[in-house]
């Protein structure tokens, strides 16, 4: 039986809910009847809701899910949370052998699940498609196993780099279709971060339900575009109190630089799962110490400006040996630009 094509289709029904379960992990799932015939898919669409495996299986009326397989991507949940466990529903409709992609980072569940399935005489096929399922899980992993957000950087840039020339020109680098794109990444995340500096320059609106705001010395007039919406956490070195629609969060002063994990960690306190960075060099270059993903949109353009600014720009550093190691992840198009996604090793 071909399983990782059932895998596939649970992935892509998993990705219909991004940005809409945190902090629940993405799951999507696939089930057949006892002849192999896919009888019926379902995934969690909103966090509080109904889990994959519940949604599947409820759309089943008449008992033909009795000996099938039930294939999901995360090891079904044995515990009672918002919904009852999973892995009893399972058992109560006579699923024969169930098919998971990974299993479960959360230390509730974590092999309790598969262990309640293999109890009930049910045969249990583990770890198909297993990086991919990880994958798509990536920040719900991040957050269980280190009790922090999931941090990524997204930057757009010339070939040669560059997000802005040496005269801070800097609209447009890339594309319509790449500025679209950044809209659906800008959903996968919690909230998103940017500074007093790209502020200043750019006055961008930003749209996001959560916005993370670096600007020590209140720079930045309030009045600009990006306090318009979405909740503000605006970090400071004065002012700790919520204010105007803002919340203003106090930070050290004591300090040459902000201290990156003071506000990693001030944001997982408030409930934020995961950051999309989308600041200039100065930040992705002390940003980049600490995150877990990159999205980079590269123009095929050129500016040979020798003093415009860099993508990822903190330091000097004498021998390439002591630069920072990634794994590129993928490849895509948004003509005419590309899109390289790339974790550190
Ligand atoms: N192409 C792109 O993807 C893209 C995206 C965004 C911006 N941009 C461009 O980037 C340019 C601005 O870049 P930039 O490099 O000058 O500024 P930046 O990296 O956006 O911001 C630097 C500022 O961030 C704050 N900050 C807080 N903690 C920091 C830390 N640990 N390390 C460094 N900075 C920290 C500081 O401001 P405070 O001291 O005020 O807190 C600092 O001055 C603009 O021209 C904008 O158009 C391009």
């Amino acid at each position: 039986m071909n399983y990782e094509k059932y895998m596939k289709i649970c992935i892509q029904l998993a990705k219909q809910a991004e940005g809409e379960v945190s902090p629940n992990p993405l799951v999507g799932c696939v089930i057949l009847d006892k002849d192999g015939n896919q009888i019926s898919t379902g995934f969690h669409k909103k966090y509080g809701e109904n889990h994959a495996e519940r949604d599947a299986l409820l759309k089943l009326k008449n008992g033909e899910e009795n000996e099938g397989t039930l294939i999901v991507n995360l090891e079904p949940c044995s515990h009672y949370g918002k919904t009852p466990p999973c892995a009893d529903l399972i058992i109560e409709r006579g699923i024969k052998k169930v098919v998971i992609g990974m299993r479960d980072v959360n230390p509730i569940v974590a092999g309790n699940g598969i262990k309640k399935l293999k109890d009930a005489g049910i045969e249990v096929i583990e770890d198909v498609l297993s990086d991919e399922c990880k994958k798509l899980n990536e920040i719900f992993i991040k957050n269980m196993t280190k009790n922090l957000p999931f941090i990524a950087i997204k930057t757009a840039t010339t070939l040669d780099g560059k997000i802005a020339t040496s005269s801070g020109s800097s609209k447009w680098i890339t594309s319509e279709k790449s500025r679209k794109e950044v809209k659906n990444i800008r959903k996968r995340y919690d909230a998103i971060l940017t500074t007093s500096s790209t502020i200043l320059a750019d006055n961008p609106t930003m749209e996001h339900k959560k916005k993370i705001i670096l600007d020590r010395k209140l720079k930045t007039n309030l009045e600009s575009k990006i306090y318009k919406s979405g909740e503000i956490y605006l970090f400071n070195e004065s002012l700790d109190m919520f204010e105007g629609g803002i919340n203003f969060i106090k930070t050290p002063s004591n300090q040459e630089k902000l201290d990156l994990e003071f506000v990693i960690k001030k944001a997982w306190q408030l409930g934020i799962k995961s950051i999309l960075i989308e600041a200039g060099g100065h930040l992705n270059g002390e940003a980049i110490k600490c995150a877990d993903k990159i999205y980079h949109f590269i123009a095929p353009k050129i500016t040979c400006d020798n003093s415009s600014l860099s993508c990822f720009d903190s330091k000097k550093i004498n021998s390439i040996s002591e630069s920072k190691n990634f794994v590129f992840s993928s490849i895509e198009m948004f003509e005419p630009d590309i899109l390289l996604t790339y974790y550190p090793c």
